[in-house]
């Protein structure tokens, strides 16, 4: 006998974004640089920072009770909160522990998963697989990042892309017998960790080895992540697509990690897509890492840029390296979605 399958859907979406901004023309101030070089090498205008009391929790909450809004769902009928963080405010508690605990989801068990800006789609394709195989209704996923408590502020190739924020998705049984969630592509290549990462390690112990920690900075080789990102990107999305027998001419919106405005266009080239189909909000906040994509699809939603119903493609890379594509489908009929609650 086969194990009954259930529908996924997703039902809401949110963000929570940091009240300071900081311009090209503020990080001139700090570095040697310029708008102009920031603007053409990436299309970054200006990102978010935390300041205050805002810290990784604080946008996750915010995000989550959005999405939580957005589809009319109580926190309490959440059966799991995972957030997608490489950059939380504690080793631990986790974050999503955080979360559960600040919007009151006392049935909800919690755990972050650490894939950096693939983070979301790796939290979708669990979450997905927690629906679908009928164990849970109800799933919270958030992709939060608090990169400004990493980035060396004195390093120009890094500390100019990256910005703060968080971004939410609700995930669930779909209520009318239709899935939204027709294939999920999760990927990791360890071998190239080196290319990107944030250095944590060295002994506290006064009886054991001295052992200076590293900077816990970013470390970036930027040209190798670019040729990673426009390499796996379009390879990731072709694969996906041709697992549901599907290609490029179906897909209605591209909502991909917003990194690098050349490294959008070059998968569009690639996947020989028209730009217009991609959807791009970095020029307003950087690269916001686990958060990008769910920012993004908050904010295309907002702006009514995507249309019913829709097929989009929410793709992802980063630090791991990892890399992941989901194909979902955007409803409005009989789909809880209600785009005047954001
Ligand atoms: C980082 C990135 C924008 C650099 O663009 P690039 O065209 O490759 O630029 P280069 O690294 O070749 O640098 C060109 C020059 O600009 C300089 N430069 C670097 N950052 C600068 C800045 N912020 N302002 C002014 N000049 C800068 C470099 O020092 C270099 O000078 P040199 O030629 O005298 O050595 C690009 O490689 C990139 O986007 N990579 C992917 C990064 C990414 O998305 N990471 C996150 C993935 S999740």
């Amino acid at each position: 006998m086969t194990a009954k399958i259930y529908p996924v859907t997703i039902t809401g979406v949110g963000k929570g974004l940091p009240e300071k901004v900081i311009t090209n023309n503020d990080l001139e101030k700090l570095v040697e640089t310029s708008d102009e070089w920031i603007f053409t090498r990436s299309g970054i205008k200006e990102r978010r920072v935390v300041s205050g009391n805002e810290t990784a929790s604080s946008l996750a909450v915010k995000a989550g009770i959005e999405a939580l809004k957005y589809a009319g769902v109580e926190a309490i009928d959440l059966d799991l909160i995972i957030c997608a963080t490489s950059l939380p405010d504690n080793l631990y508690p986790s974050c999503a522990c955080e979360v559960q605990a600040q919007i009151g989801a006392v049935n909800a068990a919690a755990f972050d998963v650490v894939a950096a800006c693939s983070g979301l789609i790796y939290g979708l394709k669990i979450a997905n697989n927690f629906i679908k195989t009928g164990e849970y209704k109800n799933v919270l996923i958030v992709g939060v990042d608090v990169h400004s408590r990493f980035v060396d502020w004195n390093d120009r190739t890094t500390c100019v892309l990256f910005g703060d924020g968080a971004g939410a998705l609700l995930v669930q049984r779909a209520e009318d017998e239709q899935n939204d969630i027709l294939c999920i592509d999760i990927n990791a290549d360890g071998r190239m960790g080196k290319e990107l990462r944030i250095p944590l390690y060295g002994s506290n112990c006064p009886l054991a080895e001295p052992n200076s920690p590293e900077l816990q900075h970013v470390n970036m080789n930027g040209r190798e992540i670019y040729k990673f990102a426009v390499n796996r990107t379009p390879e990731s999305i072709l694969n996906v697509l041709s697992k549901v027998d599907l290609t490029v001419n179906d897909v209605d919106k591209y909502i991909l990690h917003q990194a690098n405005i050349r490294i959008i266009q070059s998968i569009a080239a690639k996947l020989g897509e028209d730009e217009e189909k991609f959807y791009v909000n970095l020029d307003k906040y950087g690269n916001t890492s686990s958060a990008s994509i769910a920012i993004a699809l908050t904010d295309a939603l907002e702006e009514n840029k995507i249309n019913y119903p829709s097929t989009i493609i929410l793709s992802g890379f980063g630090a791991g390296l990892t890399w992941g594509t989901a194909i979902v489908r955007w409803r409005a009929k009989d789909h809880r979605c209600h785009s005047e609650s954001i």
